[in-house]
Protein backbone atom coordinates (compact mmCIF):
# COMPACT_ATOMS: atom_id res chain seq x y z
CA UNK A 1 0.00 0.00 0.00
CA UNK A 2 0.70 3.32 -0.54
CA UNK A 3 2.56 5.65 2.00
CA UNK A 4 -0.29 8.57 0.39
CA UNK A 5 -3.06 6.05 1.18
CA UNK A 6 -4.76 7.24 4.11
CA UNK A 7 -3.87 6.11 7.62
CA UNK A 8 -5.69 4.06 10.19
CA UNK A 9 -3.88 4.16 12.79
CA UNK A 10 -2.71 7.46 15.27
CA UNK A 11 0.56 8.81 14.44
CA UNK A 12 3.15 11.15 16.66
CA UNK A 13 2.89 14.45 14.23
CA UNK A 14 5.49 16.77 16.69
CA UNK A 15 6.95 17.00 19.74
CA UNK A 16 6.96 20.28 21.92
CA UNK A 17 9.52 21.39 24.72
CA UNK A 18 8.83 23.86 27.61
CA UNK A 19 9.72 25.24 30.96
CA UNK A 20 7.06 25.33 33.22
CA UNK A 21 8.16 28.31 35.71
CA UNK A 22 4.69 29.22 37.69
CA UNK A 23 5.28 32.62 37.49
CA UNK A 24 4.86 32.45 34.10
CA UNK A 25 1.01 31.07 35.18
CA UNK A 26 0.58 34.11 37.38
CA UNK A 27 1.51 36.32 34.75
CA UNK A 28 -1.22 35.13 32.46
CA UNK A 29 -3.55 34.78 34.92
CA UNK A 30 -3.15 38.72 36.45
CA UNK A 31 -2.41 40.06 32.74
CA UNK A 32 0.81 40.68 33.09
CA UNK A 33 2.35 39.42 29.69
CA UNK A 34 2.85 42.63 28.16
CA UNK A 35 4.83 44.03 30.91
CA UNK A 36 8.30 45.12 30.04
CA UNK A 37 9.63 41.95 32.19
CA UNK A 38 7.63 39.37 30.95
CA UNK A 39 6.72 40.46 27.40
CA UNK A 40 10.52 39.16 25.92
CA UNK A 41 9.68 35.80 26.88
CA UNK A 42 5.77 35.49 25.33
CA UNK A 43 7.13 36.87 22.58
CA UNK A 44 9.17 33.89 22.33
CA UNK A 45 5.55 31.76 22.36
CA UNK A 46 4.11 34.18 19.44
CA UNK A 47 5.36 31.71 16.87
CA UNK A 48 4.27 28.43 19.00
CA UNK A 49 0.46 29.73 19.66
CA UNK A 50 0.07 30.61 16.11
CA UNK A 51 1.22 26.80 15.20
CA UNK A 52 -1.00 24.84 17.30
CA UNK A 53 -3.73 26.78 15.94
CA UNK A 54 -3.14 25.84 12.42
CA UNK A 55 -2.18 22.35 13.28
CA UNK A 56 -4.25 21.43 16.20
CA UNK A 57 -3.60 17.64 17.34
CA UNK A 58 -6.68 15.63 18.79
CA UNK A 59 -4.67 14.54 21.73
CA UNK A 60 -1.81 15.51 23.44
CA UNK A 61 0.66 13.21 25.70
CA UNK A 62 2.52 15.98 28.07
CA UNK A 63 4.93 14.40 30.06
CA UNK A 64 5.14 17.06 33.03
CA UNK A 65 6.17 16.33 36.78
CA UNK A 66 3.83 17.09 39.53
CA UNK A 67 5.58 19.12 42.37
CA UNK A 68 3.79 17.13 45.49
CA UNK A 69 0.86 18.78 44.90
CA UNK A 70 -1.35 15.45 43.42
CA UNK A 71 1.72 12.68 44.72
CA UNK A 72 3.06 13.76 48.19
CA UNK A 73 5.64 11.80 50.01
CA UNK A 74 3.25 9.17 50.96
CA UNK A 75 3.34 7.76 47.62
CA UNK A 76 6.05 8.55 44.45
CA UNK A 77 5.16 6.61 41.04
CA UNK A 78 8.37 7.29 39.00
CA UNK A 79 5.99 7.58 35.86
CA UNK A 80 2.30 7.72 35.80
CA UNK A 81 -0.33 7.97 32.72
CA UNK A 82 -3.80 9.77 33.48
CA UNK A 83 -6.84 7.14 32.43
CA UNK A 84 -9.41 9.40 33.49
CA UNK A 85 -11.91 11.33 31.32
CA UNK A 86 -11.14 14.37 33.16
CA UNK A 87 -8.61 16.25 35.62
CA UNK A 88 -9.14 19.40 37.82
CA UNK A 89 -7.17 21.98 38.74
CA UNK A 90 -4.65 21.53 41.29
CA UNK A 91 -4.86 23.56 44.60
CA UNK A 92 -1.36 24.61 45.17
CA UNK A 93 -1.98 27.01 48.21
CA UNK A 94 -3.49 30.06 46.58
CA UNK A 95 -6.64 28.14 44.95
CA UNK A 96 -6.47 26.35 41.41
CA UNK A 97 -5.68 28.77 38.54
CA UNK A 98 -8.22 30.32 36.91
CA UNK A 99 -7.50 27.96 33.98
CA UNK A 100 -10.29 25.36 31.75
CA UNK A 101 -10.10 21.73 33.62
CA UNK A 102 -7.97 18.84 31.44
CA UNK A 103 -10.25 16.61 29.42
CA UNK A 104 -8.45 13.42 28.97
CA UNK A 105 -8.53 10.62 26.90
CA UNK A 106 -9.30 7.37 28.51
CA UNK A 107 -9.04 5.28 25.28
CA UNK A 108 -5.97 6.17 24.12
CA UNK A 109 -4.40 5.90 27.41
CA UNK A 110 -5.47 2.81 28.34
CA UNK A 111 -3.86 1.59 25.31
CA UNK A 112 -0.80 3.42 25.71
CA UNK A 113 -0.46 1.79 29.49
CA UNK A 114 -0.99 -1.64 27.93
CA UNK A 115 1.35 -1.18 24.68
CA UNK A 116 4.02 0.38 27.22
CA UNK A 117 3.91 -2.03 29.90
CA UNK A 118 3.75 -5.16 27.88
CA UNK A 119 6.41 -3.74 26.35
CA UNK A 120 8.37 -3.86 29.73
CA UNK A 121 7.73 0.00 31.15
CA UNK A 122 6.20 0.08 34.81
CA UNK A 123 3.93 2.76 34.63
CA UNK A 124 0.98 3.89 37.36
CA UNK A 125 -2.49 4.21 36.33
CA UNK A 126 -4.11 7.09 37.73
CA UNK A 127 -8.00 7.69 37.29
CA UNK A 128 -8.03 10.61 39.55
CA UNK A 129 -5.29 13.48 39.09
CA UNK A 130 -5.47 16.97 39.75
CA UNK A 131 -3.12 18.88 37.38
CA UNK A 132 -0.06 21.32 39.20
CA UNK A 133 1.67 23.89 37.19
CA UNK A 134 4.30 21.43 35.61
CA UNK A 135 0.94 20.63 33.26
CA UNK A 136 -1.43 23.37 32.98
CA UNK A 137 1.76 26.17 32.48
CA UNK A 138 3.06 24.64 28.99
CA UNK A 139 -1.03 24.78 28.17
CA UNK A 140 -1.43 28.33 28.75
CA UNK A 141 2.06 29.18 26.90
CA UNK A 142 0.90 27.49 23.80
CA UNK A 143 -2.56 28.06 23.86
CA UNK A 144 -3.24 31.63 25.80
CA UNK A 145 -6.29 32.04 27.61
CA UNK A 146 -9.08 29.92 25.64
CA UNK A 147 -12.40 28.84 27.09
CA UNK A 148 -11.51 25.67 26.32
CA UNK A 149 -8.37 23.66 25.73
CA UNK A 150 -7.82 22.86 21.83
CA UNK A 151 -8.21 19.03 22.57
CA UNK A 152 -8.05 16.23 24.86
CA UNK A 153 -4.78 15.83 27.25
CA UNK A 154 -3.18 12.58 28.63
CA UNK A 155 -1.19 13.14 31.36
CA UNK A 156 2.20 11.50 31.87
CA UNK A 157 3.85 12.64 35.21
CA UNK A 158 7.52 11.59 35.68
CA UNK A 159 9.26 11.67 39.66
CA UNK A 160 12.03 14.10 39.28
CA UNK A 161 11.28 15.52 42.68
CA UNK A 162 12.24 13.07 44.99
CA UNK A 163 15.52 11.17 44.57
CA UNK A 164 15.76 8.38 42.84
CA UNK A 165 14.73 9.95 39.51
CA UNK A 166 14.69 8.07 36.10
CA UNK A 167 17.88 8.02 33.92
CA UNK A 168 17.52 9.79 30.92
CA UNK A 169 18.06 6.62 28.68
CA UNK A 170 15.12 5.09 30.37
CA UNK A 171 13.26 7.96 29.33
CA UNK A 172 14.85 7.95 25.72
CA UNK A 173 13.50 4.37 25.68
CA UNK A 174 9.98 4.95 27.05
CA UNK A 175 9.22 7.47 24.67
CA UNK A 176 10.33 4.88 21.95
CA UNK A 177 7.48 2.65 23.46
CA UNK A 178 5.25 5.48 23.70
CA UNK A 179 5.72 5.80 19.82
CA UNK A 180 4.95 2.15 19.13
CA UNK A 181 2.08 2.34 21.12
CA UNK A 182 0.50 5.21 19.25
CA UNK A 183 1.15 3.42 15.97
CA UNK A 184 -0.90 0.61 17.16
CA UNK A 185 -3.59 2.32 18.12
CA UNK A 186 -7.00 1.68 15.64
CA UNK A 187 -7.77 5.47 14.71
CA UNK A 188 -6.21 8.07 12.81
CA UNK A 189 -5.77 10.15 15.39
CA UNK A 190 -3.00 13.06 15.47
CA UNK A 191 -1.31 13.23 18.45
CA UNK A 192 1.66 15.66 19.65
CA UNK A 193 3.85 14.85 22.54
CA UNK A 194 5.19 17.55 24.77
CA UNK A 195 7.80 17.55 27.13
CA UNK A 196 7.61 19.55 29.69
CA UNK A 197 10.28 21.54 32.96
CA UNK A 198 14.08 22.55 32.80
CA UNK A 199 15.39 24.20 31.69
CA UNK A 200 18.92 24.75 34.41
CA UNK A 201 17.46 26.17 37.49
CA UNK A 202 17.72 25.50 41.53
CA UNK A 203 15.50 26.59 44.09
CA UNK A 204 17.78 26.07 46.87
CA UNK A 205 20.29 25.56 49.36
CA UNK A 206 23.35 27.48 48.22
CA UNK A 207 23.23 27.68 45.06
CA UNK A 208 19.76 28.75 44.60
CA UNK A 209 19.25 30.85 41.37
CA UNK A 210 21.95 28.74 39.28
CA UNK A 211 21.52 29.32 35.77
CA UNK A 212 23.70 27.80 33.02
CA UNK A 213 23.25 28.92 29.56
CA UNK A 214 26.14 27.14 28.08
CA UNK A 215 24.83 23.97 29.40
CA UNK A 216 20.87 24.99 28.38
CA UNK A 217 22.24 25.37 24.86
CA UNK A 218 24.16 22.88 24.42
CA UNK A 219 21.73 20.26 25.60
CA UNK A 220 19.37 21.91 23.08
CA UNK A 221 21.85 21.33 20.19
CA UNK A 222 22.13 17.55 21.35
CA UNK A 223 18.11 17.42 22.09
CA UNK A 224 17.98 17.96 18.05
CA UNK A 225 21.46 16.76 16.47
CA UNK A 226 21.75 13.32 18.84
CA UNK A 227 19.43 12.21 21.07
CA UNK A 228 20.56 9.07 21.86
CA UNK A 229 23.89 10.44 23.05
CA UNK A 230 22.39 13.05 25.18
CA UNK A 231 20.14 10.42 26.73
CA UNK A 232 23.42 8.85 28.10
CA UNK A 233 24.13 12.01 30.45
CA UNK A 234 23.68 10.60 33.50
CA UNK A 235 21.39 11.96 35.97
CA UNK A 236 24.22 13.94 38.19
CA UNK A 237 25.35 15.88 35.81
CA UNK A 238 22.09 17.66 35.18
CA UNK A 239 22.42 18.16 38.96
CA UNK A 240 25.47 19.50 38.79
CA UNK A 241 25.40 21.49 35.85
CA UNK A 242 21.77 22.67 35.43
CA UNK A 243 20.92 22.77 39.54
CA UNK A 244 18.89 20.45 41.25
CA UNK A 245 15.94 21.47 39.42
CA UNK A 246 17.30 21.10 36.09
CA UNK A 247 16.99 17.41 36.77
CA UNK A 248 13.95 18.33 35.46
CA UNK A 249 15.19 18.20 31.74
CA UNK A 250 14.94 14.32 31.38
CA UNK A 251 11.17 14.58 30.85
CA UNK A 252 12.39 16.01 26.90
CA UNK A 253 13.67 12.59 26.59
CA UNK A 254 11.00 11.48 26.75
CA UNK A 255 8.49 13.21 23.75
CA UNK A 256 12.38 12.86 21.66
CA UNK A 257 12.17 9.67 21.90
CA UNK A 258 8.68 9.26 20.34
CA UNK A 259 10.36 11.33 17.50
CA UNK A 260 10.49 9.07 14.41
CA UNK A 261 14.21 9.40 13.50
CA UNK A 262 14.42 7.19 17.49
CA UNK A 263 12.87 4.37 15.32
CA UNK A 264 14.93 4.39 12.55
CA UNK A 265 13.19 7.29 10.63
CA UNK A 266 13.65 10.74 9.12
CA UNK A 267 15.46 13.10 11.38
CA UNK A 268 12.37 15.66 12.75
CA UNK A 269 12.64 19.92 11.33
CA UNK A 270 13.32 22.38 13.72
CA UNK A 271 9.95 24.42 13.82
CA UNK A 272 11.22 26.90 16.43
CA UNK A 273 13.62 27.42 19.28
CA UNK A 274 13.51 29.74 21.51
CA UNK A 275 15.63 30.38 25.22
CA UNK A 276 15.27 33.24 27.01
CA UNK A 277 16.93 33.93 31.03
CA UNK A 278 14.99 34.45 33.75
CA UNK A 279 11.78 33.43 34.23
CA UNK A 280 11.41 33.50 38.14
CA UNK A 281 14.39 31.53 38.82
CA UNK A 282 15.03 29.97 36.01
CA UNK A 283 16.27 29.60 32.25
CA UNK A 284 13.18 29.01 29.78
CA UNK A 285 13.55 27.07 26.88
CA UNK A 286 11.55 26.12 23.57
CA UNK A 287 11.42 23.71 20.60
CA UNK A 288 8.99 22.72 18.50
CA UNK A 289 9.77 19.69 16.06
CA UNK A 290 7.69 18.29 13.40
CA UNK A 291 8.36 14.67 11.98
CA UNK A 292 8.65 14.44 8.01
C1 LIG B 1 10.17 27.74 39.69
C2 LIG B 1 10.50 26.81 38.70
C3 LIG B 1 9.94 25.53 38.72
O1 LIG B 1 10.24 24.55 37.83
C4 LIG B 1 9.04 25.19 39.70
O2 LIG B 1 8.47 23.97 39.65
C5 LIG B 1 8.72 26.10 40.71
C6 LIG B 1 9.29 27.37 40.69
C7 LIG B 1 10.75 29.12 39.66
O3 LIG B 1 11.65 29.40 38.86
O4 LIG B 1 10.29 29.96 40.42
FE1 LIG C 1 9.22 22.58 38.29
Amino acid sequence: MARTAARSTARITASVYTSHVPAIGAAIDLGKTAEPYWQPLFRGYEFSRQWLREHRPDVILLVYNDHANAFSLDLIPTFAIGTAAGYAIADEGWGPRPVPAVAGHPELAAHIAQSVIQDDFDLTIVNKLDVDHGLTVPLSLMCGQPAAWPCPVIPFAVNVVQYPVPSGRRCYQLGRAIRRAVERYDEPLRVQIWGTGGMSHQLQGPRAGLINRAFDNAFLDQLVADPAALAAKPHIEYVREAGSEGIELVMWLIARGAMADADGGAPPRVLHRFYHVPASNTAVGHLILEDA
